[in-house]
């Protein structure tokens, strides 16, 4: 079986990890299996082409539930601080499908956040990229070509998650004209990092939102005023 071939038009994401408070579901340690990417519903993709990107992945021969990304991309403007990217994140309920809003995070600032958040997956795209030097803020219009980031980049937050399936969408628009700009949808599963027991010691999963405020330090992101 060949690998599947992906083709988006949307950002390169980090398929994240996220929290969300749901009584009753079973947490504990895990790790995150990546799914696959897809473009969001037409009435949510921007009206404006600010990028091409194709996207492809395929499975690491050596490491289970690892993929492999590549992507070539032609960047049309900055993609720099005037923009927030927005995630949210549905859960899938046996009863009834895909519930919205299980975690909702705003990030200002858009470039500077993900390159403070997720520096592993930053440091991996910076190493796979054709110009390892032009990966900085802000990243400038022109050419990307990006080869085999593993998805097993490490990301500090959060320590214990719920157990289950989710679909992230997350949207980048600019912060000022809130026009939307991009737009991806990312699905995972979130499994026990022991992959043995159903359960695994750890405390209960904390609040996203809190940790990814810590974690940026808002006091270096919040010129703007856009998260308080
Ligand atoms: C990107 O371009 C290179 C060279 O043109 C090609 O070998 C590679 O398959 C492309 N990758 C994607 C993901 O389109
Ligand atoms: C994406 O792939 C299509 C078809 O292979 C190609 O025409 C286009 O130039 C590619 N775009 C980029 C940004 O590499
Ligand atoms: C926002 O865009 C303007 C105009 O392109 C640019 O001069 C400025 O540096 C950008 N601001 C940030 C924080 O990236
Ligand atoms: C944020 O950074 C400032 C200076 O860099 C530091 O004094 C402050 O304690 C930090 N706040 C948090 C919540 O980490």
């Amino acid at each position: 079986m060949g690998p599947p071939w992906l083709r988006v038009l949307g950002v390169m994401v980090a398929v994240t990890a996220v929290a969300c408070q749901q009584f009753g579901k079973i947490y504990g340690t895990f790790r995150v299996i990546p799914k696959h990417l897809e473009e969001c519903p037409p009435e949510m993709r921007p009206a404006r082409k600010l990028y091409t990107v194709n996207v492809s992945a395929m499975r690491d021969r050596s490491k289970a539930d690892v993929w492999l990304y590549s992507a070539n991309g032609t960047l049309h403007v900055p993609a720099d601080d005037n923009y927030t990217v927005s995630g949210n994140v549905a859960s899938w309920s046996q009863m009834g499908g895909w519930k919205d809003n299980a975690y909702m995070v705003e990030i200002p600032k858009m470039c500077s956040a993900m390159k403070a958040l997720f520096p592993d997956l930053w440091r991996r795209v910076a190493a796979g990229s054709l110009e390892p030097e032009r990966i900085d803020c802000p990243l400038m219009p022109g050419f990307y070509s990006v080869s085999n980031v593993a998805t097993d980049f490490n990301i500090d937050f959060p320590p214990t998650f719920f157990y289950g399936k989710w679909r992230g969408t997350l949207t980048v628009s600019n912060t000022v004209s809130k026009e939307r700009t991009a737009c991806v949808r990312a699905f995972f599963d979130t499994v026990p990092k022991t992959g043995k027991g159903k359960d695994s010691p750890g405390k209960k999963p904390s609040d996203f939102t809190k940790l990814v405020l810590a974690k940026l330090n808002m006091s270096k992101f919040n010129s703007q005023g856009q998260i308080q």
